[in-house]
């Protein structure tokens, strides 16, 4: 039973197949959080009680530093999982407990105000085999006026506090150079990391992990407590330690209290999204399997979730805007002879577009540029073998635009400020019910008339003026979060009548990468920056969080004349996640073309490892400050039959300390036979632990050399 309440000790305990959290019922009825960790044999040996904490009059008080909803009366100095004002100016909460309910591997958990007409219920939900918790929170106004809600976190979570100091890793970053871990010291007082920009970000991803400073944890061994907030809003995650006696370390996430304010009406019920919590005994390996298994089993949308995701080519980087239907015939006759399966035109093929500075808005075809619809050239790539994907960023209108001109009002903006432009553009508001209605028309229009089997959903600056009109209730506040509902509610309308459309999430490359819209898009392209070597630290710290399948990477042309890359080094950059194509093919040999095929060959072969199988990395995860001269990575498939390794040189020279490459996850005592870039006098058959201890050194020869190797099991 994953989830029970224990009567005799009053307590919640919720178990994985490897963990537990227990949430202790105090006679008083409040919620106590007392265990996060490893999962124990027997009930009896979860603590039913938290840590004693001296009282004093000038701190937050014994054991509500403990609560499992820290709350504004009980709290002095922790984040509060809560705060709001009611209609009287109160601006206090307490709350008791009402009743409960376990549903399978659900528990939802219901309080109620001392005083005031609010109920809310606390929600919990199990993944076993996962290794994962999700928390959220409903609040639901049972009373005759509103209440003001000011802050509401998805959780907010105590972390065991007789284990030493931690350590705080995250994801930081910026266009171009997203996904780069950092880590610090936990200290007194609050670490925020946030996104205020109306997008999840490049600068932080709602991603983090704490280890222990005494112990840190390695790719397999050492203790990790980790987690990730599913929202693509404003959101905001905060480490705190508090000094009470002993250090208590908290970290807490939900939607931004930033700038934020919603007026929960008499009736109405109010729902964050989900924080998705996890625990790990063995370092930073499972923290990544267990939240891609999550992802890939429990979040991405169902239609392609177990699909292996096409290979595709996109000209955005090999000629911009400039797309018409000769030039895009050509290169797609050139992309199907590699084998590619997606053809895909970017940017500027609707409206005025032949630069960023106008058309966004006006979904229809540039008849300059084809001159006879988009029919012909998908019947071309059709014909030749390959499904018709096209870009599209809704969200956004250039002021030079038909839409703009007719709906001036439909951007974010406030009435008496001059809009500040970024990328020459502006941010709909997706909370107007009739903007919602327009770009469903428009791309139900696109979809419905065209043969289209993909589509990469952009968005490309950053909000300024965050004010609007038009919208339902007075509160401008309220539009960070009712832009996201307004938007994943769009995104899964257009799915439901078009449900063989694979839709990517992209935003400037990585800006708005998060598992609140991997529920309703199927991938995700990673970053602008294409560089093979640059990518590596991006797609690692991508990694850790996100699945194989929805990281799209592709081989161009970027810096390819300051830097010797080979095709082969190019490629297997690229084979860490999905496989896409972006270099100028006009400007390949007749050598290259037939090599690039040959690659794209070699990766359909892996690819139900890669994009299926379970990754290993096989170098220590590096924060950006240091610069190793590898990177590897394994997949092994989930029957544990195959495996793949990619290992690429970091550095323009010889590599002179070459790195046995161990690999965990295969059968001990199944041989597996090698093949591919092995060193010299290495074996080409070994056990499962063989492979696991001493490893295999592979082939780097050269000048940012990169290896590809594969295992399968024998017999
Ligand atoms: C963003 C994307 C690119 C490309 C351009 C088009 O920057 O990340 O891949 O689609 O927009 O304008």
């Amino acid at each position: 039973m994953p989830i029970q309440f224990l009567e005799e000790q009053s307590l919640f305990l919720l178990e994985t197949d490897n963990t537990a959290y227990a949430i202790l019922l105090a006679p008083h009825g409040q919620l106590i959080h007392t265990y996060w960790g490893e999962k124990l044999p027997f009930p009896d040996d979860y603590p039913g009680q938290p840590h004693n904490v001296a009282h004093s009059s000038f701190g937050t008080w014994g054991n509500d530093l403990a609560a499992e909803l820290p709350v504004p009366y009980n709290i002095l100095e922790l984040e509060p999982s809560i705060r709001l004002s009611f209609a009287d100016g109160t601006r206090d909460l307490r709350l008791k407990y009402v009743k409960h309910s376990i549903e399978g591997e659900n528990l939802t958990i219901d309080l109620k105000d001392e005083f005031y007409g609010l109920e809310l219920q606390l929600g919990y939900r199990v993944f076993p085999d996962c290794d994962i918790l999700t928390r959220r929170v409903s609040l639901i106004n049972t009373g005759q006026e509103s209440i003001r809600l000011d802050e509401v976190l998805s959780g907010n979570v105590l972390l065991p506090d007789d284990k030493g100091d931690y350590r705080f890793s995250h994801l930081s970053g910026a266009h171009m150079i997203e996904f780069q871990l950092d880590r610090e010291p936990v200290q007194p007082g609050r670490k925020v990391i946030e996104g205020r920009h109306n997008y999840t970000g490049h600068n932080h991803n709602p991603f983090f992990a704490l280890d222990l400073v005494e112990s840190p944890a390695t790719e397999t061994s050492g203790e990790v407590w980790y987690g990730a907030l599913a929202w693509s809003g404003n959101w905001k995650i905060v480490v705190e330690q508090v000094r009470s006696h002993r250090k208590r370390t908290r970290v807490g996430g939900g939607i931004n209290d930033w700038d934020f304010e919603w007026e929960l009406k008499a009736g109405e019920t109010f729902e964050t999204p989900e924080l998705v919590i996890g625990y790990s005994a063995a370092g930073f390996g499972p923290v990544s399997r267990n939240l891609h298994r999550y992802q890939l089993e429990h979040i991405l949308p169902s239609r392609f979730a177990q699909d292996l995701r096409p290979v595709l080519y996109n000209s955005w980087e090999a000629v911009l805007f400039d797309v018409t239907e000769a030039a895009q015939r050509e290169i797609a006759t050139k992309a199907a002879q590699l084998g590619v399966e997606l053809f895909v035109v970017d940017d500027g093929w609707f409206g005025e577009r032949h630069s960023d500075n106008a058309g966004l808005g006006d979904w229809t075809v540039n008849r300059q540029k084809f001159p006879d619809g988009l029919e012909p050239l998908i019947r071309h790539v059709n014909d030749l073998g390959m499904k018709f994907g096209i870009w599209v960023e809704p969200e956004m209108v250039n002021p030079d635009s038909d839409l703009y001109r007719a709906h001036p009002d439909w951007a974010y903006h406030y009435p008496n400020r001059q809009p500040t432009l970024a990328r020459t553009q502006l941010i709909l508001n997706l909370g107007r019910p009739d903007v919602q209605e327009y770009l469903f028309e428009a791309l139900d229009r696109l979809l419905t008339d065209h043969n289209i089997a993909y589509i990469k959903w952009d968005y490309n600056r950053a909000i300024a003026e965050a004010g609007g009109t038009g919208i339902p209730t007075a509160n401008r506040r309220e539009h960070w979060v009712r832009h996201y509902q307004g938007l994943y509610g769009l995104v899964d309308r257009l799915r439901a009548k078009h449900p063989d459309v694979l839709f990517e999430s992209c935003s400037g490359g990585g800006g708005r990468v998060d598992m609140g819209i991997l529920a309703h898009y199927d991938q995700f392209w990673t970053s602008d920056n294409t560089d093979p070597l640059d990518r590596l630290p991006i797609q690692q710290g991508f990694g850790l969080a996100y699945p194989a399948k929805t990281m799209f990477s592709w081989v161009t042309d970027m810096n390819n004349n300051a830097a010797p890359y080979s095709l082969r080094y190019r490629f297997l950059s690229s084979f860490m996640g999905g496989l896409g194509v972006g270099a100028n093919l006009h400007h390949f040999s007749e050598e290259q073309m037939r090599e690039a095929a040959h690659w794209v060959a070699e990766y359909k072969r892996i690819r139900p490892i890669v994009q299926a199988g379970e990754l290993y990395r096989l170098t220590p995860l590096e924060d950006h400050t240091e610069k190793k001269d590898s990177y590897a990575v394994g997949y092994v498939a989930k029957d544990k039959s195959q495996a793949v390794i990619i290992a690429l040189d970091r550095k323009s020279h010889f590599w002179r300390n070459p790195r046995r490459l161990r690999l965990e996850g295969l059968e001990p005592e199944t041989v597996y036979r090698l093949s591919g870039d092995i060193a010299e006098r290495e074996p080409a058959r070994l056990s499962g632990q063989a492979l696991r201890t001493r490893g295999i050194l592979p082939r780097l020869e050269g000048e940012l050399a990169a290896a590809l190797i594969t295992l399968e099991k024998e017999g």
